[in-house]
């Protein structure tokens, strides 16, 4: 693994079905872990100014508290009104206890 991944949590901060917020160099991030892995997106929505950790996760949509718009955390896809734009994602890499990300 090269520099470019940073640690962003340990695998047991999260359980199975969580989101968190992590501030890392400036950006605010949302960690993801779910069934089938770990995904990281921005954490601002894209329609106005709400964390969505602060909402809600099913699966891989998270789901924003402000005005309920729903992204795919796996691609930052907006899933329809309100939400036309998407937000940004980042690769993410488990080593043993560590979950590292890739900013760049
Ligand atoms: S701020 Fe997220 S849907 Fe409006």
């Amino acid at each position: 693994m090269d520099e470019s991944w940073t640690r962003i949590a340990g695998v047991g901060d999260l359980a199975d079905g969580e989101a968190i917020p992590v501030e890392l160099m400036g950006v605010n991030l949302a960690l993801y872990h779910v069934e089938d892995g770990w995904f990281c997106t921005e954490n601002v929505c894209s329609h106005a100014y709400a964390l969505l950790t602060d909402g809600w996760l099913e699966g891989h949509l998270i789901e924003c508290p402000l005005h309920n718009g729903q992204f795919d955390i796996r691609t930052g896809k907006g899933m329809g009104p309100p939400i036309f734009e998407d937000i940004r994602t980042f690769p993410v890499c488990v080593e043993g206890e560590d979950v590292f990300v890739q900013l760049n």
